[in-house]
């Protein structure tokens, strides 16, 4: 079951995202930013936006077979978007044990929904270069390729691919 995020469930949404993005990124960028002390600045972040301290936004969570939450889902207007975007997904992370069974084209879609009924036109999500499986899921659910960017990383630079779903 998908859900909309609460305050309770900031630290699993904070031991969620740690632990997905050193299940997908682990090899790829730095290890600084897969170490274990970004628990509390991931528990500040979820904490700042479910006080609705970054604007609007779409958080969904769901839960393994066990009632773990195990993934988690973040739509919000463009920040970091390429100019006539006006929503991205700023974050969509299930770990590996509910990967590939719909649940993130579920969650996907249920953004879609929030930003249409907000009157967004489109989406966008950046894809680290390296990170195949998210392009594959994107174009999957029908985005095209629409920008490439190069971001700083602690002591490195990532290689990024934008995503795009237009009209939303
Ligand atoms: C990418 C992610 C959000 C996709 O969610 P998911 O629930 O695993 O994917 P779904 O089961 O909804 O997949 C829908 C379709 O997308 C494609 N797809 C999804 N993941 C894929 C992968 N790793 N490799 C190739 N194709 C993939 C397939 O066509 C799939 O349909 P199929 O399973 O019938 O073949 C999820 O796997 C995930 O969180 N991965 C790790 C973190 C990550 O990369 N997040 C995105 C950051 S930019």
């Amino acid at each position: 079951m998908i859900r909309a995020a609460k305050a309770a469930d900031i630290p699993d949404l904070a031991r969620v995202h740690v632990e997905a993005w050193r299940q997908a990124y682990a090899g790829q960028v730095p290890e600084a930013l897969l170490a274990p002390d970004r628990l509390a600045w991931r528990a500040a972040m979820w904490t700042a936006i479910l006080a609705g301290g970054e604007g609007p936004y779409l958080a969904l969570v769901a839960h393994d077979d066990a009632g773990a939450l195990a993934a988690l889902g973040l739509f919000m207007p463009a920040t970091e978007a390429p100019a006539g975007w006006d929503h991205e997904i700023r974050s969509l992370y299930l770990l590996r044990h509910v990967q590939r069974r719909g649940l993130g084209a579920k969650m996907l879609a249920q953004g879609r929904d929030w930003v249409r009924a907000r009157g967004g036109r489109n989406l966008m999500a950046w894809a680290l270069d390296a990170n195949t499986g998210a392009q594959d899921f994107y174009r999957a659910t029908g985005a095209i390729e629409i920008a490439r960017r190069v971001v700083p990383a602690g002591t490195a630079s990532l290689a990024e691919i934008g995503f795009g779903w237009d009209p939303v």
